[in-house]
């Protein structure tokens, strides 16, 4: 059995929304702040932890001694996650990742028409799942597999649809947050870890749930 409890790990964190270019100066995007993926990233670091921080476009001063790696689609963070991933111990996707892109972005910018205009989206790579069938290779088996979280928006059921996440995903823990949490500056969130009860934490800050995320990634055991 490995436990994480007082070793320093290697973390890595996504954050912010990903944009899909729908031509050279327009995009889908989504409300994250990026605000709890920053939070943790300072956390973690406060913990004595070694972050990497894969960020997508945001309004946030990045922390000191993390190294950030920019990004701004879901592809182009899939392939950051993918290149930093062999080298953590554990990875929390508090990225607002876009499920679409568009299917063919224009190269140059589309000019304005008096018809109707149909934008076709094909879906993004599910990042987080790809983690999930590969957080045990390249490592030693002492070692036991990296540590995932995930994060859940659900306006319904929502610990029914977290919890179908973090099987379905394969998972570790998993955070969820109902959608007045995005870019509040207090909210409150349901944790589970794989195998233990729901967690509700009181209303808090950001940095204080950032910490409390990281104090229960400590008793992940393997
Ligand atoms: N995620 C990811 N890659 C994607 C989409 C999401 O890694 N292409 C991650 C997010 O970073 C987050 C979790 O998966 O940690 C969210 O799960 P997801 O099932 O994608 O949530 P929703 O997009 O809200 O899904 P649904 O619309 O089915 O509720």
């Amino acid at each position: 059995m490995f436990h994480f409890g007082r070793q320093t790990m290697r973390i890595l964190i996504t954050a912010g929304g990903t944009r899909e270019y729908i031509d050279p100066v327009r995009f889908i995007s989504n409300a994250s702040s990026g605000r709890m993926g920053y939070a943790l990233a300072r956390a973690s670091l406060k913990a004595g932890h070694k972050v990497t921080l894969i960020t997508a476009p945001t309004a946030l001063k990045p922390p000191t001694g993390a190294k950030i790696v920019r990004v701004e689609s879901a592809a182009q963070m899939f392939e950051a996650v993918k290149k930093q991933f062999p080298k953590c111990d554990c990875l929390i996707m508090a990225a607002a990742v876009s499920d679409y892109t568009p299917a063919k972005p224009s190269k140059t910018k589309l000019k304005k028409q008096a018809t109707k205009l149909t934008l076709e989206l094909k879906p993004t790579q599910d990042i987080l799942k790809w983690a999930g069938k590969h957080k045990s290779e390249s490592r030693a088996r002492r070692h036991g597999p990296r540590i995932l979280v995930g994060f859940a928006l659900e306006d319904r059921d929502l610990r029914g649809n977290a919890e179908r996440k973090l099987r379905e995903k394969n998972l570790d823990m998993i955070v969820a947050n109902a959608p007045g949490a995005i870019g509040a500056q207090r909210s409150t969130v349901h944790i589970k870890i794989r195998g233990a009860d729901w967690i509700e934490t009181a209303r808090s800050d950001k940095t204080w749930v950032a910490r409390r995320i990281l104090s229960l990634i400590a008793t992940v055991t393997k």
